[in-house]
């Protein structure tokens, strides 16, 4: 799939982020290996706290249908943010070589890498070692 593609399926998931607060709207649209689209709008909450991500959103659909490995994201805002630590981290688990597309509402765009965002990553090859270690497996 084209990454400009791509990016108009994260700008439709855009307009259903619900974002009363900061009204920051954020789209996402993650490509899995299989081909299919998975996307997600950023999720407001009045206890801010509870704020769920457009990227987050995305993955968590995705993981919950079974799909676990992705190729590419695009995230679109109005002026082309970066996605955030906490969504680096979860994109990471699942995807750590992933394609970037960080869009804004004009359309401009820019491409990069999870491991350019989020070098030197927690991994769960660390959680293993950590394992044998204790003897617990
Ligand atoms: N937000 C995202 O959806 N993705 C990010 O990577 C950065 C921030 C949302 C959370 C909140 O609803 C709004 O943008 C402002 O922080």
């Amino acid at each position: 799939m084209k990454s400009t593609e791509l990016i108009d399926l994260a700008r439709k998931a855009r307009k259903k982020a619900y974002a009363p607060y900061s009204h920051y709207k954020v789209g996402a649209a993650l490509l899995g290996k299989s081909g299919t689209v998975y996307t997600g709008c950023n999720v407001e909450n009045a206890s801010y706290g509870h704020t769920v991500c457009a990227e987050r959103t995305a993955v968590l659909k995705a993981v919950s249908e079974g799909e676990t490995e992705f190729e590419a994201i695009a995230v679109v805002t109005k002026n082309g943010g970066s996605p955030c630590g906490a969504c680096r981290q979860v994109l990471s688990e699942f995807a750590p070589t992933l394609t970037i597309y960080i869009a804004d509402k004009n359309g401009e765009y820019r491409t990069t890498t999870l491991k350019k965002l989020l070098p030197d990553s927690f991994t769960p090859a660390h959680l293993e070692e950590g394992n044998k270690e204790k003897g617990n497996k």
